[in-house]
């Protein structure tokens, strides 16, 4: 029987089961530096659109794009950053200057490309040196799968780039990644007056053929479709001329294994087109008494999307409290409406309180509909196993937010692709969280170790199929050093950035 056969037999489920269980049982990370491909992919010889670094007054739907590209995936900041150890101490050596990016990125490896079609042509985005790189001439948004977008911006996964360090872990991290571009890329095009719509039911083998992409070393993840404020140049030429060539060595495929396995079952069972409708999906159960206590949360005012410098510190907070309408804000923006169609129930938003005016420190969950949290657990933050900066942060951070789902509520609907759907749903969460937190001032960070056996447990999630899928810390920024950020973009004209630096640890 060959390996095809026997993943022809597999139920629903069965790979998104081996899976899980494969990252319960992985042991320590063995990284292979000397095997980590380049940060980012290029079309060395592909002709080139060189986009503007300031917004013009009558943009085209390139400039436009080119600013989307450049909110989701440019170079945006410069970092001065002190050496810090694990637990956020001074480790010695020289200070360095790092290019930091829009969004964050599991283990900075940014695993994701980006492809846009507009009625000029498809084109792949170098951040190096913000410009478009042709990859083919024509109009290839018909072919895409949604004709009638003004462009069809397509997010990919370059597989290799966060798997030679995380293995077959690098996966989820890749889903949650592709969730966290999506909040981003809603939030910065509601700025820049382009509307951005996420699908998640195409049929991701037509975009790779469309893309010249073989779907083993770099596949696609999400596309989303969208309306600019401008002209979008109506329909262009029909598709023509060869496909650019990406630079080489190519990246290395992904490996055999439950990863694989998994993208797989993802890609192939899924039926194309739109997502079920309506589709609901059982919630986590309500905690027995006398857990259960509700607290009102006053009215979240909405926190309009700036574009602010990003603090994401590693290691620690200002350890004083988060004043309760601020997390009312936060808990509201990641509740917001999923992306691609999502049910309300892709993902259940959990908090851990450590320190927020007016509310017991407590485990809770939090219910969007009535704006309450019901408690669910003590405080004590999840024992571990959890990275140094992780109890680092935990000692200082004001509150950690969790996004909690079943991995196998909707095998039955979609299938395995389930598994990236929600992992997508919990990304983009956290994101929106996160921006939302930028926004009021705060800081936020992703610590991925803190979703485990020990936080679940905390959650009152043992003995059901939820399971906690990711831990957003969130405080207050350190005013004092060690890092220095500077803004690289400039919103206004050609002042220099009107902000002071910001400074976080
Ligand atoms: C899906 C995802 C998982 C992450 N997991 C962790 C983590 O476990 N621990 C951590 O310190 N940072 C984590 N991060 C944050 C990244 O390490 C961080 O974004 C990256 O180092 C770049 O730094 P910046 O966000 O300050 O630009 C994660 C980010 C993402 C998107």
């Amino acid at each position: 029987m060959t390996a095809n056969d026997r993943e022809r037999r597999l139920m629903p489920g069965d790979a998104t089961r081996r899976y899980l269980a494969a990252l319960r049982e992985r042991g320590p990370l063995d990284v292979r530096w000397d095997r980590a491909p380049t940060r980012h992919k290029r079309y060395p010889e592909a002709a080139r659109v060189t986009l503007p670094w300031r917004t013009t007054a009558e943009p085209s739907p390139e400039a436009l794009a080119g600013a989307l590209l450049r909110e989701l995936l440019g170079f945006d900041r410069l970092v001065w950053l002190h050496q810090l150890d694990e637990e956020g101490a001074a480790a010695g050596g020289a200070p360095m200057l790092v290019l930091g990016r829009p969004a964050p990125s599991g283990g900075a490896l940014y695993p994701i490309e980006a492809y846009v079609a507009l009625a000029g042509g498809l084109y792949h985005y170098d951040p190096v040196h913000h410009v478009l790189e042709l990859v083919r001439g024509g109009d290839h948004r018909p072919v895409s799968g949604l004709p009638e977008a003004g462009g069809v911006l397509v997010l990919t996964a370059v597989f290799w780039r966060s798997m030679f360090k995380y293995g077959d872990f690098g996966y989820r991290l890749m889903c949650q990644e592709t969730g966290v571009l999506l909040a981003q890329a809603q939030a910065a095009g509601a700025r820049l007056g382009i509307g951005v719509r996420a699908h998640l039911g195409l049929r991701e083998a037509d975009l790779e053929c469309v893309l010249g992409l073989d779907g083993r070393r770099e596949a696609v993840m999400a596309a989303l479709s969208l309306t600019f404020p401008c002209n979008d140049g109506g329909p262009g030429e029909p598709v023509h001329g060869e496909r650019a060539r990406p630079s080489s060595p190519p990246p290395l495929p992904l490996v055999g294994g439950p990863a694989a396995l998994l993208h797989r079952s993802t890609a192939t069972t899924g039926e194309p087109g739109p997502l079920p409708e309506p589709w609901t999906l059982p919630e986590p159960p309500e905690p027995p008494l006398p857990l259960g206590a509700r607290h009102q949360l006053p009215d979240a005012t909405p926190v309009p999307q700036v574009r602010v410098s990003r603090t994401s510190p590693p290691a620690g907070y200002q350890p004083v409290p988060l004043p309760l309408a601020d997390l009312a804000a936060i808990l509201a923006a990641a509740r917001a409406p999923h992306p691609g169609g999502l049910p309300e129930a892709t993902v259940t938003i959990y908090l851990l309180a450590l320190r927020v005016d007016g509310l017991p420190p407590a485990a809770y969950r939090y219910h969007p509909a009535t704006t309450t949290l019901t408690s669910v657990g003590p405080p004590d933050p999840p024992p571990g196993p959890l990275h140094a900066n992780t109890r680092a942060a935990l000692r200082t951070a004001a509150a950690a937010l969790i996004p909690v789902g079943d991995p196998l509520a909707a095998v039955e609907q979609v299938g395995d692709r389930w598994y990236r759907l929600q992992q997508i749903a919990a990304g983009a969460s956290i994101h929106r969280a996160a921006l939302a937190a930028f926004a009021l001032g705060r800081a936020a960070r992703i610590h991925s170790d803190g979703a485990n056996d020990a936080t679940d447990q905390v959650l009152g999630l043992a003995g059901t199929p939820f399971r906690s899928l990711s831990l957003l810390l969130l405080g207050t920024p350190l005013t004092r050093g060690p890092s220095l950020v500077r803004d690289l973009t400039s919103q206004g004209g050609d002042q220099p950035p009107a902000r002071a630096p910001a400074t976080n640890p």
